[in-house]
């Protein structure tokens, strides 16, 4: 079998790898497997790519290549060792930006180094795929280095509102049409300037005018955006598995963005154009009145006297590493012969999943957590609900305030519950910026301090409970 061939069925094998991935990552009982089967794929992937570019290898291009892999995989194995799940987003983001940049170096190295052979409408076409590779890359570079400094809070989270910023996108989709059409007619470095500085410059602007709340959505967008990018690529390369990998990752992103924007009740289309800033209504700012504060020691009791607990863990309870004292709770209520289930708000936290993989971690059972959807009509027959460090994705103002900025937002609707108990540090404001009423409701109660300290004090709290009462002085014979 010639090399050309072995890798060609190599890369038939790693995009099967690929996809038994996907599907593993789609459930939390295979994740783990999906992992593996991705790792095994982008090994297969490696090699094969190697064993067909070596037919034309120098040595110095093949200690090139092996530099290369050495360095880009010990800097990925070094960054994902050391991120905190809370820093998953900005990792993701800047990863992104690195695929956008390489389909546009791709894109430029296919202007300056034209296959000779090409003539015709193949030249045509290879020059269309050049110009859409340039654009697709500069766009995922620029949105990916903004979406990572804004949930780094290296800069400002609020949504940037430039004049006229909608015809600003519109006017830039414009000129990379006419740029293109010019550039196929008649190639020359100027247009491919001009399309590159117009791309950087919209996928700045893109995802600067999109707010802190919306966040979630560019991640997974920018995902979408850096998958097309490398089939751009693979087009230019005339790589079958880029392609392939490619529209795996761009049409799963689309699809994830489509999901989120369904749970944060946002709109598509609007979120592809680039227009989904959150629009600039002022966020309530200030307390809204009297709230209450319980001690853990109150808290313990009123789980000791519950029949039914919901946690709906956020963001909070991600800082705090809270994931594992939560889950001794859990356990303890259980087996008190309290009915404890956990419900997720598809974006609590700072990733999709983000909940579930901390759950995950410190061995909740599966059955036990719920998603929204599944949930959400069970509050109002719940004794207690735990609200560790979650704010905007339990706040009733998405559902009764149209002037809210999460307006529409589906939410849990933890307020409807006998009892509830939140769990943060001050009446700070959740992500989005925007007061939360539930903390003023008369069934809702604060437990100040770091979601972690106060479940260990429940805990310590609930065994005090049931340990037996000392027997009184003078009582004993
Ligand atoms: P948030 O609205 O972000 O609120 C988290 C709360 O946790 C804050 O109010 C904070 O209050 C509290 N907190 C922080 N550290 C704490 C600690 N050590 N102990 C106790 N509490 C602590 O949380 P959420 O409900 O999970 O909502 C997620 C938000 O992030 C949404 O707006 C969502 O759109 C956005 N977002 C989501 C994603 C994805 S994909 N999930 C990605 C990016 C952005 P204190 O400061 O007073 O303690």
């Amino acid at each position: 079998m010639s090399t050309v061939t072995a890798s060609e069925a190599a890369y038939v094998v790693a995009a099967l790898l690929f996809i038994l991935s996907l599907a593993g990552l789609s459930q939390h009982r295979t994740s783990r497997s999906g992992v593996v089967w991705g790792i095994a794929g982008m090994v297969i992937a490696l090699a094969a790519t190697v064993g067909l570019a070596s037919r034309s290898l120098t040595a110095t291009g093949l200690v090139l290549i092996v530099l290369a892999t050495a360095v880009g995989g010990g800097v990925g194995l070094w960054r994902a060792r050391v991120v905190e799940m809370t820093g998953m987003p900005e990792l993701i983001a800047i990863m992104h930006s690195l695929v956008g940049l390489a389909a546009a170096l791709v894109g430029w190295n296919g202007y300056l180094d034209v296959d000779a052979e090409l003539s015709g409408s193949l030249l045509g076409i290879h020059h269309a795929e050049v110009f859409i590779g340039v654009f697709i890359g500069a766009v995922t570079f620029t949105g990916s280095v903004v979406a990572y400094l804004k949930l780094s809070a290296r800069i400002n989270s609020r949504p940037l509102t430039l004049p006229g910023k909608h015809v600003l996108n519109v006017g830039a989709l414009v000129a990379f049409v006419a740029l293109t059409v010019a550039f196929v007619a008649s190639p020359n470095m100027g247009l491919l300037i001009a399309v590159t500085v117009v791309a950087l410059a919209l996928g700045a602007h893109l995802v600067a005018s999109i707010g802190g709340g919306d966040m979630p959505v560019v991640v997974s967008m920018l995902n979408s955006y850096s998958g097309w990018a490398a089939a751009a690529s693979g087009f230019l390369l005339a790589n079958n598995l880029l392609i392939v990998t490619g529209a795996l990752v761009g049409s799963s992103g689309a699809y994830l963005s489509y999901i989120m924007c369904k749970a944060m009740n946002r709109s598509f289309i609007s979120v592809i154009a680039g227009g989904f800033g959150t629009p600039a209504a002022a966020a309530e700012e200030g307390e809204q009145g009297e709230h209450r504060e319980i001690s853990a020691e109150d808290t313990a009791e009123l789980l000791r006297d519950a029949s039914s607990v919901i946690i709906t863990p956020g963001y909070g309870m991600a800082v705090a590493q809270a994931q594992y004292p939560v889950a001794e709770l859990a356990r303890k209520l259980r087996e008190r012969g309290v009915e404890v289930r956990f419900g997720i708000h598809p974006v609590a936290g700072r990733l999709p999943g983000h909940m579930n993989v901390l759950l995950a971690e410190a061995n909740v059972p599966y059955d036990i957590v719920l998603e929204m959807d599944e949930i959400n009509d069970d509050f109002a027959a719940t004794s207690v609900v735990l609200v560790i460090g979650a704010n905007d994705t339990v706040n009733p103002a998405a559902t009764d305030n149209p002037s809210s900025p999460i307006a529409g937002m589906p939410v849990l609707h933890v307020w409807e519950a006998a009892n509830v108990v939140v769990f943060k540090r001050s009446m700070a404001a959740g992500y989005a910026g925007v007061q939360n009423p539930l903390f003023f409701r008369d069934n809702s109660q604060m437990l100040f301090g770091d979601a972690k300290q106060r479940v260990e004090d429940i805990l310590r709290a609930l065994d005090s409970l049931d340990a037996p009462v000392p027997a009184m002085a003078g009582t004993s014979r």
